[in-house]
């Protein structure tokens, strides 16, 4: 504590950087494929009801708890949600609820990102395959040139480490030189390649059948569809909220913690959720619906994880200009998981900085080594078994990207909003160019938000017990036997992780709060 932390260089440059951390695959790759297989008007429904239940409250509560935590020196969420647990409870158990919170980021940081690094690896593996043409012969169907390439090592291994060296270098500069500075490039780069195929997409007309149009397109998400509700799709809404906004992860309060203890928090966190939704809804929702549904049909629209790899690589073989249409998708793609993945690498780096003492450059590097050694079994998978169910990042996804993040949004509702009370509503406020309302808390943050959360934690729960993820050998591998292994191997990396992950938590509020734990009183204040 003490020493001084860096700051957001600018206002543009914090917005930028937090739409970034926010704008991600999560847009343009997750969001279109569960929309369309959800029902597409009825997945909206629900998701705009998330949006607001839980969406909004939380991001308001995770740019508090960072910057408060900032304050007192903290870029990692154990100290952070203790110091908002210590208000209304004893020290003793705000850091049992702090180190839980603090190994579920440490979990999310590191695992999440160990598929997620891939993901970007293939963005910019299928951005030189469409500049070069790569998948544009028509005798190799596009579902072939996909697990053609991830079961291969040398574009696999070679684009992903072209990726993690890039976020190494990126985050190695820090704050301000680092992360402010490549989202002040990309974002605007992005968002004009998403506009530019939103038009284009919209302009398409009818290309293979008179009855599909990339109006059809928009109508199949537009038309709320409320005969089509079910719960399937409303956890499937809810859960890509989370996983868009960035919120249960850690890194929205890792980015706040960068903010001035007086820097608004309201306007600026409304200013990033409205950023990341335009790309989400009206960039991804136009660019890649409309477009899959005027090649390729209703049922082509509902292709599932695929459609950015598989069914969009179909469309740009046969579109005029595909070649380029298809290049500006891949590196929109790789433009936004970038600028999203550099969140969590920054989230470990510092990490790694604060509670062991190592200099930034250095923990840049022992993060990069820790992305290789847990991404190996993602990459060697496919490799290794002749497969392309992926069923080691499934498992990971499922628990990691999924479940998790609404345990942890749980656990940062009951710190900051039901122990730490209306210290945390003032606190929110503090500095701001807008307030927040006590009505607004009082009824969103006290009651409905963290009801929403635990209603999606306990259908979560139900849905994922019917899907089999419970089970010793989950449904998705019980007929391919040889995967049974790769499972059980996320299963017990995930939980190794979490748990070093709460001792490490634990140990870190320890060294700073030492003397509170002892007393079980609070003393330590700024
Ligand atoms: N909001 C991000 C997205 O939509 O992709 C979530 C995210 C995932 C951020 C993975 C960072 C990351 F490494």
């Amino acid at each position: 504590m003490g020493k001084s932390r860096e700051n957001w260089g600018s206002k543009i440059g914090l917005i930028l950087a937090m739409a970034g951390n926010a704008v991600g695959l999560g847009n343009f790759w997750r969001f279109p494929y569960q929309a369309a297989s959800n029902g597409g008007g009825a997945f909206m429904i629900p998701y705009f009801a998330a949006l607001i239940l839980i969406g909004i409250p939380v991001m308001l509560i995770e740019w508090n708890l960072g910057r408060y935590g900032g304050k007192y020196g903290h870029g990692t969420l154990g100290p952070m949600v203790y110091l908002q647990a210590r208000e209304g409870t004893k020290p003793k158990t705000a850091a049992f609820i702090g180190a839980l919170a603090g190994a579920i980021a440490f979990a999310v940081t590191l695992l999440v990102n160990s598929y997620y690094n891939h993901i970007i690896g293939w963005t910019l593996g299928y951005s030189f395959l469409s500049i070069t043409g790569g998948y544009m012969d028509p005798a190799t169907s596009t579902g072939e040139i996909f697990v053609n390439y991830i079961q291969n090592p040398a574009m696999v291994f070679t684009f992903w480490i072209i990726a993690l060296t890039g976020l190494g270098f990126a985050v190695m500069r820090g704050v301000q030189k680092g992360i402010e500075a490549w989202a002040k490039l990309m974002m605007p780069v992005l968002y004009v390649f998403g506009i530019i195929l939103a038009i284009r997409a919209l302009t398409i007309g009818s290309p293979v059948n008179p009855d599909w149009s990339s109006m059809k397109g928009l109508n199949y998400i537009w038309n709320p569809d409320f005969t089509a509700l079910s719960w399937k799709s409303a956890i499937a809404a809810a859960g890509q909220i989370f996983f868009t906004l960035s919120i249960g992860m850690g890194i929205i309060c890792n980015y706040a913690s960068y903010l001035k203890p007086d820097d608004d928090v309201v306007v600026s966190s409304l200013a990033t959720i409205s950023l990341n939704e335009f790309a989400e809804i009206i960039l991804g929702g136009t660019a890649v619906i409309p477009i899959a549904y005027a090649f390729l049909g209703p049922d082509g629209v509902g292709a599932g994880v695929g459609l950015s790899f598989i069914a969009l690589p179909n469309v740009f073989r046969t579109m005029g200009g595909g070649q380029i249409v298809g290049s500006l998708w891949f590196l929109l793609l790789f433009f936004a998981g970038f600028t999203s993945a550099i969140a969590m690498y920054n989230y470990l780096v510092a990490l790694v900085e604060e509670d062991l003492g190592m200099e930034r450059s250095k923990a840049a590097w022992a993060v990069f080594i820790g992305y290789i050694i847990v991404g190996l079994p993602v990459g060697l998978e496919p490799i290794l078994t002749k497969t392309a169910d992926l069923a080691y990042f499934t498992e990971v996804d499922n628990w990691v990207g999924t479940y998790l993040l609404i345990v942890l949004g749980l656990l940062e509702v009951i710190a900051a909003v039901w122990l730490a009370g209306s210290k945390a509503l003032e606190e929110m406020n503090r500095g701001g160019i807008w307030q927040v309302p006590s009505w607004f808390f009082n009824i969103f943050h006290r009651v409905l938000t963290p009801l929403s959360i635990a209603a999606l934690l306990f259908f979560s729960t139900i849905d994922f017990m019917k899907a089999g993820y419970f089970k010793a050998v989950p449904s998705f591998v019980e007929k391919t036997p040889q995967l049974v292994p790769w499972v059980n191997g996320a299963r017990a990396v995930i939980f190794v992780v979490i748990l070093t992950g709460f001792m490490q938590s634990y140990k870190s509020i320890k060294s700073k709060y030492g003397k509170e734990l002892d007393e079980n009183k609070v003393s330590i204040r700024l």
